[in-house]
């Protein structure tokens, strides 16, 4: 082969390498010691919600994509079929959370995603309270798109936010069990947490609370601190459940 066609041909198989590359991989991996359910909104086609202790599954995303991961919690059928878990349920009866948007049962630690080609916004979100501790960790890539610069940051609340959830914002299952932390806007529908007032949204006790143990989440809705990261170039997000 001559040095012009070796050219072209590096060429193309850089193309191909980079044009591979766009696509947002995730990694999710179940390291609790309890059996989680996957769930996103928008749905994301996962044919097995359920996902064992130790499972890890990688999960191709659409080009664009904007939404919701979170776990699931305690699932199980009652005795007519009916599917439902003690947190992050989607109150449609199924495993399966296709469907129209039901906003989940509450409380549940959100991962939000905004991917725009290789651009992927990320946040851990404690807006809906705290049902499984998660970890989402870019593999490479740098930040972009005024979300500052370096490396892109890893995001997690790993804390077990109920040994200091207040008691007003204690969730339990019909046995009076503990099962998550809900948000004090979720809790108390206060419209001073739910930042619905109209004026400034300031941090408040509860939100305080959860920033204590997790400071990379965000703690109530116009929480900016760490800001909103927008990483480009990962190999792969990875997301953990109950990292170890
Ligand atoms: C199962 O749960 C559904 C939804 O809560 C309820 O309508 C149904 O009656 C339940 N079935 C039994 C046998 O408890
Ligand atoms: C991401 O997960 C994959 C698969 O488990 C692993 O090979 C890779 O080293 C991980 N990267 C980081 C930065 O954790």
């Amino acid at each position: 082969m001559d040095r012009k066609a070796f050219l072209s041909h590096l060429l193309i198989l850089l193309l191909l390498i980079s044009g591979g590359q766009c696509e947002v991989k995730l990694f999710i991996e179940n390291q609790c010691s309890y059996t989680v359910w996957f769930a996103a909104n928008p749905a994301d086609g996962d044919a097995n919600a359920e996902k064992a202790p130790g499972t890890l599954e990688i999960f191709i995303m659409p080009d664009t994509w904007s939404g919701s991961i979170w776990a699931r919690t305690k699932c199980s059928n009652n005795e007519s079929f009916y599917f439902s878990c003690e947190t992050g349920d989607c109150n449609l009866g199924s495993v399966d959370c296709q469907g129209p948007p039901n906003p989940p049962t509450y409380p549940a630690t959100f991962l939000n995603l905004g991917i725009d080609k290789s651009v992927v916004t990320y946040e851990v979100s404690l807006n809906h309270g705290f049902n499984v501790p998660m970890r989402i960790r870019p593999d490479g890539g740098s930040l972009t798109g005024g979300s500052g610069s370096g490396p892109c940051p890893v995001v997690d609340c790993i804390a077990d936010i109920g040994n200091v959830c207040p008691p007003e914002l204690v969730a339990t299952n019909k046995d009076g069990a503990y099962v998550g932390c809900n948000s004090a806007c979720d809790a108390l529908k206060d419209p001073k947490y739910c930042c619905t007032e109209g004026q400034a949204c300031q941090p408040n006790q509860y939100s305080q609370a959860f920033k204590k143990v997790c400071g990379l989440a965000h703690t109530y809705p116009a929480d900016n601190n760490p800001p909103l990261y927008k990483c480009t170039g990962a190999i792969s997000y990875n997301i953990t459940l109950c990292p170890l």
